[in-house]
């Protein structure tokens, strides 16, 4: 699959599938930094995983596209602002939002505050994360407040936001093998196409 580097408003119900699929193709390769997994592999574990679990599309496809905003230059949405690695979960919630169910834009809008959200309520889950993830912490804000906590609560989707952020942790095994992204292109079709009919919230 040959797409090129395309402005996301060409992109229709019908192609966005192909067309995450050759971002993973042609850069899924690229390094996560700081973790021993490439950002394809990073992705794809955490879907896998979800899938081995009995868990749901939402949480599968959450899991797999929740990084997408590292390639958000693929969609025209590049600025010269933009520094490596800010505010990717925004970036990536942008993308989605078009296409998929509010549900899957929310895990990867939120994966950040998730993380801040976890290390505040659940002490034990800082020892959960990377070294460049308990480092990023500090750059995102670190542990949410008290309020923030409580106003992250209100989020309807707040499960499966969670469900996808222990995947993010656990998604970075050098020696898991995953299948490629293709395995799951007809679930993310069908999430795609439940926005588009208007079948989600
Ligand atoms: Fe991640």
């Amino acid at each position: 699959m040959t797409m090129s580097i395309t402005d996301i408003t060409d992109l229709t119900q019908h192609t966005i599938v192909d067309f995450i699929g050759s971002i993973f193709d042609r850069r899924g390769g690229e390094e996560y930094l700081g973790e021993p997994v490439t950002m394809g592999e990073h992705m794809l574990q955490g879907a896998t995983l979800a899938k081995r679990n009995g868990q749901s599309e939402d949480i599968i496809v959450g899991a797999l596209l929740h990084d997408i905003g590292h390639f958000t230059s693929e969609f025209g949405m590049f600025t010269m602002q933009d520094t490596k690695d800010r505010y990717h979960e925004d970036a990536g919630a942008k993308v989605l939002e078009r296409f998929f169910p509010k549900v899957i834009t929310d895990c990867c809008r939120y994966h950040v505050a998730a993380k801040r959200y976890l290390c505040a309520t659940q002490p034990e889950y800082m020892k959960r994360l990377s070294d460049a993830s308990v480092h990023s912490l500090k750059l995102q804000g670190g542990p949410m407040s008290e309020t923030e906590v409580r106003e992250f609560e209100k989020n309807p989707h707040l499960d499966t936001i969670i469900a996808v952020r222990y995947l993010d942790e656990a998604g970075k095994e050098p020696a898991m093998k995953t299948p490629d992204f293709w395995h799951f292109a007809p679930m993310v079709q069908r999430c795609v196409d439940k926005h588009f009919a208007g079948k989600s919230d």
